[in-house]
């Protein structure tokens, strides 16, 4: 897979694919062309059996810096309505597979919102989160108020919503928006190690868990408990599951086949 703004690697062998975003002197700024490419790539590798489990990354200095101004500066609302760039990034959403963000430098606006629309989020202790929208005159809109709210809290969405101010690795820790942090050097390795983890585990089962997660996004207590044990009575029609518990049962390694 060839792109003008991304790296698109997979590991076959290890059943996972590596994403870069690949806009160094912009800062990784999300252009149209790139969040198509990042589309095309994710729903691509969906499609490959091989891969379980994709990782997303931008560089050191930065994951994002967000959408691109530059592109956006001059446009007014039915430019907007007409390009439907949120199409591209609902797509993105519906990716069936894990995908971990791994984050080093300016994860900002919409890199930050790219990011929050990832399944887990590995950081750098250098990673910098913010929604600086408002800054700029206007607001997050790829996510950022709802996501940013669901994971941090009101209290601390509100202030970088209203502020535009940037929160720390750590902090973006302590506040349930990160899974882990760790040194600059080994961030990738870590986001590397968390997705060969998953791509050992039964993709079907991972899929459903991975889909009834997000369902307790956009859906109130009942109709995720509902969806939920759906998925749940679907894992029993896999054989994954017949071989994870028997193997289990029996103190073996599972192998699991996807089927
Ligand atoms: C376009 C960007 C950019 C962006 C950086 N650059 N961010 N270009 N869009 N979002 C470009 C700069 O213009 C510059 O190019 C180069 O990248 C390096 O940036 P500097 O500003 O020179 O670097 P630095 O002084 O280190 O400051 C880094 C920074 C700053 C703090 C991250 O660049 C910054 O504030 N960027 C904008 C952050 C932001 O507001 N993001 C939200 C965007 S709105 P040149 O050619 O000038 O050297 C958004 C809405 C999403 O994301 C809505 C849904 C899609």
């Amino acid at each position: 897979m060839e792109f003008q703004f991304i790296l698109v690697e997979p590991n076959y062998a290890a059943n996972i694919a590596l994403i870069s975003l690949n806009r160094p002197k912009e800062l990784n700024a999300l252009n149209l062309q790139l969040m198509l490419e990042l589309k095309q790539a994710l729903a691509e590798l969906d499609g490959q059996d091989e891969v379980r489990c994709i990782v997303i990354t931008g560089n050191e200095q930065a994951f994002a810096a967000g959408a691109d101004i530059k592109q956006m500066e001059s446009k007014n609302p039915i430019d907007l309505l007409k390009i439907d760039q949120f199409e591209t990034w609902d797509q993105i959403r519906k990716t069936k597979k894990p995908i971990i963000a791994a984050v080093s430098g300016f994860c900002l606006g919409g890199g930050c919102e790219l990011a929050m629309t990832c399944d887990m989020i590995i950081a750098s202790e250098t990673a910098k989160f913010g929604q600086p929208e408002i800054k700029i005159g206007i607001m997050p809109g790829a996510g950022g108020t709802q996501r940013l709210t669901r994971a941090v809290g009101k209290a601390l969405a509100m202030e970088m919503v209203l502020t535009g101010k940037f929160i720390s690795g750590e902090e973006a820790q302590k506040a349930g928006l990160v899974n882990k942090v760790v040194p600059v050097e080994v961030y990738l390795d870590e986001a590397v190690k968390l997705a060969k983890e998953i791509a050992q585990l039964s993709p079907i089962a991972v899929r459903l868990a991975k889909e009834s997660v997000l369902k307790a996004f956009d859906s109130g207590l009942q109709e995720g408990l509902f969806f939920e044990r759906k998925n749940f009575y679907m894992c029993f029609a896999s054989e994954d599951q017949k071989e994870g518990m028997s193997a289990f049962v029996e103190k073996r390694k599972p192998d699991f086949k996807g089927k």
